[in-house]
């Protein structure tokens, strides 16, 4: 089948509107985000129901055309991208938008691939349930993004990640088939859990068209601070002083430090400095209760005066109402995109166990500042479950091609570092096509082997999202 044949075909199942073939239309969906990753394709295919996806990958099957799934397109390690040659078709989820089912009594909600998370989240508390991932690009990213992520963002502490929040699935195989695994059970030992291969498969193994997603009990009360800390230690220590005294209250707790809070004061409009003085390091701090009334204010500065008694915080503020909840939250959610301000921000997102956090830091820090004198470390991210974005600006009067040309060993430092505490080089984010091949070095080589042949298995010609997440 030509090129001009497959677009044809195409054409027929998804009509005029699933079809993307202008240059002025394709370019936003061949880069990313943060134009950090970029590639080219003549089609962009988008379909609007389960059917219509699995004739789309039969039809490319038969054509023998790659297929590269794309959701919000807000990953952050290129795995919606193609690759150069032009060859490879973009099968875009986001007319796939119907929230299918919610059920409050069953606590889940069933939706399709291409509904954004916000749209879920606010489902979810139309009828007083919560629906907990969030993360900063909540108001873009897709459902089928965030499963073949995998994705974490700040509610992990309390409620786990995406694979936790997953009850069922709906999957175009690669081969065509639909496997239809959209049940709402908490309970099933039937077999293989199959719904785990394709959460967190960024796109190699077939392509997800629904799911059914867990709901939790609407949240009523909210405490929220901003802490200023004088290392990353303390705040491992807070943590536990407000899980002895909260408990499951203790929705998210966050870490950032100076460098990044910086970044974020100085390119996000409308953002200010809570204290009057800097400090190195600072944590937010979330606490959620189902009741109204609860005193989580209370609870909030019970814990944080153990804190100042032990000088484990150095200054505080709670949150007075919701537009400061919103003020503390900006300064953190303002990094990634502050960060882009400063040149190329490579980035490294890592957890290693919370108890060897401190240590991470310090080593870490020492080998990136005798590599780069003056690099700038925007290091902040989840500690409550061990995960820190390591991300690098270059030193203030720092070239952007020079510091770029070395990215490749930086990622070594963060990466060793990492591994020498039995840590992972991709906490939330995948691994695309930006750490790809530098896995084969991290990963244990059994687990290589048995991911090479699941692959092998769902994907004999290799069709799905080649060149992602599987070294060579
Ligand atoms: P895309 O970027 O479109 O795709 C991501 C991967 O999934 C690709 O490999 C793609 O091929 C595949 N894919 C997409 N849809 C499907 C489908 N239906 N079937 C099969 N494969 C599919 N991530 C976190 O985990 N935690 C965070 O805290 C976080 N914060 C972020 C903050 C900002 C400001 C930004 C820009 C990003 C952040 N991210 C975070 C990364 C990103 O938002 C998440 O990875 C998100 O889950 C991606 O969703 P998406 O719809 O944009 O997916
Ligand atoms: C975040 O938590 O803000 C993102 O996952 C990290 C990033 O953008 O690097
Ligand atoms: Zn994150």
């Amino acid at each position: 089948m030509t090129p001009t044949e497959l677009s044809a075909r195409l054409r027929e199942v998804v009509g005029e509107a699933g079809l993307v073939t202008e240059p002025d239309q394709l370019a936003g969906y061949l880069t990313d985000w943060r134009d950090a990753y970029r590639g080219n394709a003549a089609v962009v295919v988008r379909p609007a129901t389960t059917a219509e996806v699995a004739a789309v990958v039969s039809l490319c099957r038969d054509a023998g055309v790659a297929l590269v799934p794309q959701g919000g397109n807000t990953g952050l390690c290129g795995g919606a991208v193609p690759d150069a040659s032009g060859d490879q078709v973009v099968l875009s989820l986001t007319r796939l938008r119907r929230i299918r089912e919610v059920d409050p009594a069953n606590q889940t909600i069933t939706v399709e691939a291409g509904v954004v998370l916000q749209q879920v989240q606010q489902a979810a508390a139309a009828v007083d349930r919560f629906f907990p991932l969030s993360l900063g690009a909540e108001g873009s990213c897709t459902i089928g993004g965030n499963l073949s992520t995998n994705a974490g963002g700040t509610g992990v502490l309390r409620y786990g990640t995406m694979r936790d929040l997953t009850l069922g699935l709906e999957v175009v195989l690669p081969d065509g088939r639909i496997w239809h695994g959209l049940r709402g059970l908490r309970k099933d030992n039937t077999g293989y859990d199959l719904k785990h291969l394709f959460i967190g498969a960024e796109g190699t193994l077939g392509v997800i068209t629904a799911a059914v997603l867990k709901l939790y009990p609407a949240l009523h009360g909210r405490a929220t601070a901003w802490i200023a800390l004088p290392s990353p230690q303390a705040a491992v220590d807070l943590i536990e002083i407000l899980r002895a005294r909260g408990g499951d209250r203790l929705t998210a707790f966050e870490i950032m430090s100076r460098q990044s809070v910086d970044f974020v004061l100085r390119h996000v409009p409308g953002t200010r400095d809570p204290f009057t003085s800097p400090h190195d390091w600072y944590a937010l701090v979330e606490l959620g209760d189902t009741r109204t009334d609860a005193d989580l204010d209370g609870l909030l500065e019970a814990g944080l005066a153990e804190a100042f008694d032990r000088g484990l915080a150095l200054d505080a503020v709670v949150a007075s109402g919701s537009a400061q909840v919103a003020a503390l939250w900006a300064l953190r959610e303002g990094i990634s995109e502050a960060q882009n301000h400063e040149g190329p921000s490579l980035k490294h997102d890592v957890t290693v166990p919370v108890s060897s956090i401190a240590a991470l830091v310090e080593r870490t820090d020492r080998a990136l500042q005798e590599a780069v004198p003056g690099i700038r470390i925007v290091v902040y991210g989840h500690i409550g479950d061990g995960n820190l974005h390591y991300n690098l600006s270059k030193p203030v009067d720092g070239d952007d091609e020079e510091f770029r040309s070395r990215a490749d060993e930086l990622a070594r430092i963060v990466y060793d570092s990492t591994s020498s505490f039995d840590g992972s080089i991709s906490a939330e984010h995948g691994l695309g096509q930006s750490k790809r091949d530098v896995m084969a070095d991290y990963k244990d080589p059994v687990a290589l082997d048995l991911m090479r042949g699941l692959k092998d298995l769902l994907d004999p010609v290799g069709l799905m999202n080649p060149g992602k997440v599987l070294p060579d």
